[in-house]
């Protein structure tokens, strides 16, 4: 696959591909690359390298990126062309879940509770954006919750705030919040607390990213399905919903898309699937999300 080539112009974005799928952005740099004549853009191909230039390529971060929900982010951001740097804890592991020799995918290696220095430099001077699918692995550490969910996504920010990265998206959960919603005798949120307080554990990350100014998109999805998707995606405003699940599948689809529409911006969605719900674009969802 031939490699694609961002070139910084703030306030807008070039983005040259050799094979000719890339197209100006006017608007956002991690707008969804549209198909486009290389001839419309005046230049030749071959003209320009990116050594010539000397930029570097602009990748989306994807930590938690050997996770269920976290390789299929990776899976959906390559096959929409983007550059990929998948932060992963095992190389080994990595090479048997993610594509293999995709010149588009770099995978490092990170622990997010090594501290967000060790972060910023994974994260590098070449990435656009950080989509956090990590969550902790079950186990006897009973903090690990807490290291993982909380301070582990508080590192990947700072992260973000040292190399200056300002876009940041996180998989969190629905109910999080579930004590101020009146959910605190709700099964799951009880289940999910007794056990390291978990959702606390996020709601604290949440709370962190909100309050640190950078641009995010918080996605909180209802119970989590290796499936295939069914149904039409519902969105909700924080605090909504208590019940529901969804694929895997849509959860990496909302996260990608949240990258592509500005409306997902300083945004927390709820999101779960529902047979009898509306077939809506992604831009109308989050666009009605205030
Ligand atoms: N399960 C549900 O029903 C449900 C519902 C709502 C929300 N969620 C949340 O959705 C997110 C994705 O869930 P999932 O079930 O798809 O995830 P998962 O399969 O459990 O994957 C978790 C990922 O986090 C990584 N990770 C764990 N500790 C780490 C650390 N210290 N440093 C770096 N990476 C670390 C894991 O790495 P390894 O692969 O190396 O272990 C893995 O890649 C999680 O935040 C989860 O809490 C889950």
């Amino acid at each position: 696959m031939a490699t694609p080539l961002l070139l910084r112009n703030s306030p807008t974005f070039w983005t040259l591909h050799h094979s000719s799928r890339y197209r100006y952005h006017s608007h956002s740099p991690l707008s969804k690359p549209t198909p486009l004549s290389f001839s419309s853009i005046k230049m030749e191909a071959s003209e320009i390298t990116e050594e010539k230039l000397n930029v570097k390529k602009k990748k989306i971060f994807v930590a938690g990126a050997t996770g269920s929900t976290g390789k299929r982010i990776v899976e959906q951001l390559l096959a929409k062309g983007f550059d990929v740097k998948a932060s992963v804890r095992d190389l080994d592991k990595a090479k048997t879940t993610l594509s293999k020799d995709n010149p588009a995918l770099q995978i490092v290696k990170a622990d997010v509770t090594e501290g967000s220095a060790k972060l910023a430099e994974a994260i590098g001077d070449d990435s656009e954006a950080v989509i956090c699918a990590t969550g902790f692995r079950p186990g006897w550490d009973l903090f690990a919750p807490w290291k993982v969910d909380n301070f582990g996504t508080v590192n990947l920010v700072e992260a973000c705030r040292k190399v200056g990265v300002n876009r940041f998206i996180l998989i969190s959960s629905i109910l999080v919040n579930g004590a101020a919603m009146g959910q605190i005798l709700n099964p799951a949120y009880i289940f999910l607390n007794v056990f390291g307080l978990t959702l606390i554990a996020k709601l604290q990350a949440e709370q962190y990213i909100r309050k640190s100014g950078i641009n995010y998109t918080i996605i909180r999805p209802g119970g989590l399905r290796n499936e295939p998707p069914t149904g039409n995606l519902v969105m909700e405003p924080e605090d909504t919903l208590s019940e529901g699940t969804i694929s895997r599948d849509k959860v990496a689809e909302a996260a990608v898309e949240a990258l592509i529409h500005p409306e997902s911006h300083y945004k927390v969605v709820e999101i779960v699937s529902r047979a009898d719900a509306p077939n809506r674009s992604y831009e109308d969802l989050f666009g009605s999300i205030k």
